[in-house]
This record gives structure tokens, C-alpha cells and sequence, in this order.
């Protein structure tokens, strides 16, 4: 059977590729509305891609997901990261890279991560001044980009520490706007012509960012690093079915994926919940009930909080910080649901699209916590970690840095919008951010604060 991509935008494909980086949201739900569940986009040089709201699809992609190939879907990143990047891997060498890295995010080693991502919290939050503006992301980003540093890459002080925490955040706003984001989508942009043109001081900043890591694993090889518990000492640990270790440029690699996956995301996450927790005060005095009422509870319980939970749950709905999951690209002819595929079909399963499905969501434009204590939903019909055997390998992680940052300020602090206006999303590299970050104001430290349950049990 000869198959056909299904419903195809007629635009001029150059046109399509700037909607969709200027505003791959208003793109996705202004298609939905003409072509229905499942069309097909073509974003200039980088081919056509069929983006799938439907549940029922993407739980058979989710199904069959070895039989896709993701990596070269990813390749965009590539230039960034390294091409020892988990994003870019498939079939074995993936699975073997996922076994490697997965023990270092769950299990008990989540315990300890909880007590470090309290008190780095309090550490950024110790420094607001009352009456003090601040925009949520940018302080987010700081306290997300710490726990990279701190749970991910180990490092706490010291001039490393320093000259790498300041490099990252030049890097990661190297790309702050859908304009500067563009040179991520054009290869043509992507010429390094010395330090005076944007792609050239970006390479610059990775080539010192790669130069200060393979610094700091020469020097835990010589040192030794036996009761370290942090995600690069565990990664060095880690060996193979072969008995093999990763090697220097793929420690390198996955250490910059895991920032770049895993800092932005959660800081992103944080400020929109921030930003809809205070623009409605029943959502923010029902999270206050509940945490007040807490007696002596170690952080790692603190996550597991109904209310609290389902305000991440919803947060993490109505704002997927990516527009859709990976690429998954058909290696042979494929039938899936009601669509006979060809092979090299490029499957794009869109976060949105689902998440705002009235079917599944009534009043998908209202932020309503609730919908999630009173509802299941399955892992097609919400999907903000992707799924299959791609999911997102900081899942656990990003969740409980959430809640916890969240806990941790609300029962501290008093604060509210600084300003009376919608917050929209914004291209932000290969994310969506809010536009103007969500500015806020610190209006005091709350006086009856709750029984310090994250750092009494530090
Ligand atoms: C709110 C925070 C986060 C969100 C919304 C998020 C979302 C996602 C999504 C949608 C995917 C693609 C999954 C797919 O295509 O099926 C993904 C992959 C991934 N994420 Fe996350 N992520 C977050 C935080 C993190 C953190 C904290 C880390 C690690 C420190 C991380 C590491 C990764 C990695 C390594 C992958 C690639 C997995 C693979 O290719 O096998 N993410 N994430």
C-alpha cells in the first residue's frame, strides 16, 4: 500500500519554519483547528514532520519505540553537546548509554539529592532583600543551574566552580529570544568566524566550558573520588556488560546533555508555577494549608504531598517546555492506529496538542490543580517527560526539585506578581519560556513559618 503524509500545509515550507520558531504554540493550535488530530508540517530544510495530538497514536509509537530511530532526529543538537550526547545515540549504543546513567537518578540516591536541593534553595533565597523585585526565572535558573552543579557535576566551590558556572550562563543565554535561537535551526548560521559573530563566541564558550571539564575528571581520575555521591563520580563508576567505562569525551558530552536537558527545563517549570500559584489565591492558600499542617516530614516525603504534587502536574500541562518530544523516525514501512507510514517518516508527537485536548482537559486554558486528584491519566495522554524509551532520564529528578523549591519558598516567603498582565510563552533556544520571565516581589518573610521541615532533617 502506497502511503501518504497525512494532511499536509499547503504553505511555502521557509514560511512554516519561521512560524514555528517564532511561536511553535499559536502554529500547532492554528493547524489543529484546520487539519484535526494528525498534519503534516514542513519546516524549511528540515523536512516534513507529522505532528500527532492523538492519544491512541502516540501510545502505539510508545509501544513500538524501538523500532524508530530518534537520533538523527536530534542532530540540531548536535553541535552543541558533542555527538557522545545521549540524544544522539540509538538502538545499542543508547540502551547501553540509558543502563550507565539511569541508577544515578532514582532509587535512594533521590534522598540525598532532596536534602542538597532544600538548602540550595534556601541558600538563593537567603539573599532577597523585603520590598525586593526579582524575576522568577532568572532565580530559578540560578538555583536550577546550582543543583547542576552541585548534584550533577559535583562541584560546590573553589575557581573551577566559578569559572564554569559563569561560562554556562552565557552560554545558555546566548540563545534567550526567538531571534538569537534562530542560529540553532540554520546551519548556514552555524559558521564559526571568530568571536565577533554569534555562533563563533558560542563555540568559543564550549571549547573553554569542554577544556574546565576534562580538567575536572583528569583530576578525579588522579585523586580518586570513592565516597563521592554526585552524578559524574557515579557515571565514572559505572561499567558495562564489557566491563567498559565511559570514556573522557563521552563523560564530557553527557555532562553538558544533562545541563542543557535538565536547567533550563526545571527553572522554566518553576517560574510558570510560581507565576500561576500567585496569580490565584485559592491555589496558593490551598498549597499553604497543606504545608503548614506538616509535621516532621523528610524532604523526599514533602514531594510526595498531594496537593503540591498535582500543582507540578498541572504546571507541567498547560506549559510543556519543549513544543513536542523527539523525533521518531520510521526506519521501515510502518502501520500505525489508521496511518500507513513509509519508511524515514518523521513522527512528531506533540506535548501540546495532547495537553490541551478538551476531551481529556475541559477548560485546558484554566490552570486547575484539581483535575489530577480526581483524574488518571495515561502516560499518551500526558506526556510532559515524553515516553517510551526515551523518556526523559531526569524525570524523577526535575519533579522533586520542583516541589521542593516550591515548598521551600512558600513556607518561607510572602510574595506576589510585580506585574497586573498575562504572562505568554517565548522561544527560548529549543524551549519555551514565559515572556519577560515573571517578574515578582519578595512583600516578607512569612511569620508564622511552618516547622522548617526541609532543613530540620539536613
Ligand atoms: C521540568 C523538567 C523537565 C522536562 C519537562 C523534561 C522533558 C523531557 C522530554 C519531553 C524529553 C524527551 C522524551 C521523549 O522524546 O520521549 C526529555 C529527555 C531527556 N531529559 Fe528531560 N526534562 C526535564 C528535566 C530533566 C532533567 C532534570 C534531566 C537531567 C538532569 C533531564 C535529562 C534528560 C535526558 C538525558 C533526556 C534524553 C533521554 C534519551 O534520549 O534517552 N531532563 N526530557
Amino acid at each position: 500500500m502506497m502511503s501518504q503524509l497525512p494532511n499536509s500545509i499547503s504553505r511555502p515550507a521557509w514560511r512554516q519554519l519561521i512560524e514555528w520558531i517564532a511561536d511553535p504554540i499559536e502554529f500547532q493550535s492554528r493547524y489543529r483547528r484546520m487539519y484535526g488530530d494528525v498534519f503534516t508540517v514542513r519546516l524549511g530544510r528540515l523536512g516534513s514532520f507529522v505532528l500527532i495530538g492523538s492519544p491512541q497514536v502516540i501510545q502505539e509509537i510508545f509501544h513500538q519505540d524501538a523500532k524508530f530511530m530518534v537520533g538523527r532526529g536530534n542532530a540540531l543538537a548536535g553541535p552543541l553537546l558533542g555527538q557522545n550526547s545521549l540524544l544522539l545515540m540509538d538502538g545499542d549504543r543508547h540502551r547501553r548509554e540509558r543502563k550507565l546513567l539511569m541508577p544515578s537518578f532514582h532509587g535512594e540516591r533521590l534522598q540525598t539529592y532532596a536534602n542538597q536541593i532544600g538548602q540550595i534553595t534556601e541558600q538563593v533565597a537567603s539573599q532577597w532583600q523585603i520590598g525586593q523585585p526579582f524575576v522568577a526565572r532568572t532565580t530559578m535558573q540560578q538555583i536550577s543551574l546550582e543543583v547542576i552543579l552541585q548534584i550533577v557535576f559535583g562541584l560546590s566551590e573553589g575557581e573551577r566552580y566559578h569559572q564554569l558556572k559563569s561560562l554556562l550562563v552565557d552560554w545558555t543565554n546566548m540563545t534567550d529570544s526567538p531571534l538569537r535561537s534562530s542560529m540553532l535551526f540554520f546551519p548556514v548560521l552555524q559558521r564559526d568566524l571568530g568571536t565577533w559573530t554569534p555562533w563563533g563566541r558560542m563555540k568559543q564558550r564550549q571549547r573553554q566550558i569542554h577544556d574546565l571539564l576534562q580538567a575536572e575528571i583528569v583530576e578525579r581520575k588522579a585523586k580518586g573520588q570513592a565516597e563521592k555521591t554526585d552524578i559524574l563520580s557515579l557515571m565514572m563508576a559505572a561499567r558495562d556488560e564489557q566491563g567498559q567505562a565511559m570514556t573522557d569525551a563521552e563523560l564530557r558530552d553527557e555532562l553538558l546533555t544533562l545541563l542543557f536537558a535538565g536547567h533550563e527545563t526545571s527553572a522554566t517549570t518553576l517560574a510558570w508555577a510560581f507565576y500561576q500559584i500567585h496569580n490565584q489565591p485559592e491555589v496558593l492558600a490551598k498549597l499553604l494549608q497543606e504545608l503548614d499542617s506538616l509535621g516532621e516530614l523528610p524532604p523526599i516525603k514533602i514531594a510526595q504531598l498531594p496537593y503540591l504534587t498535582a500543582v507540578c502536574q498541572e504546571t507541567l500541562r498547560m506549559y510543556p517546555v519543549i513544543p513536542a518530544i523527539f523525533p521518531r523516525i520510521t526506519q521501515s514501512p510502518m502501520k500505525i492506529a489508521a496511518y500507513q507510514f513509509d519508511a524515514e517518516t518523521v513522527l512528531l508527537p506533540s506535548i501540546y496538542l495532547v495537553h490541551y485536548r478538551e476531551d481529556l482537559y475541559p477548560d485546558a486554558h484554566q490552570f486547575q490543580p484539581e483535575r489530577f486528584l480526581t483524574r488518571q491519566y495515561s502516560p499518551s495522554e500526558y506526556l510532559p517527560f515524553g515516553g517510551g524509551n526515551r523518556r526523559c532520564l531526569g524525570y524523577a529528578l526535575a519533579q522533586l526539585e520542583i516541589k521542593l523549591v516550591l515548598a521551600t519558598i512558600l513556607s518561607r516567603y510572602q510574595l506576589a506578581l510585580a506585574e497586573n498582565q498575562t504572562v505568554k510563552l517565548q522561544r527560548r533556544g529549543f524551549t519555551l519560556a514565559p515572556s519577560g520571565g515573571v517578574r515578582m516581589v519578595v512583600q516578607a518573610k512569612r511569620s508564622r513559618p511552618l516547622l522548617n521541615p526541609l532543613t530540620r532533617n539536613l
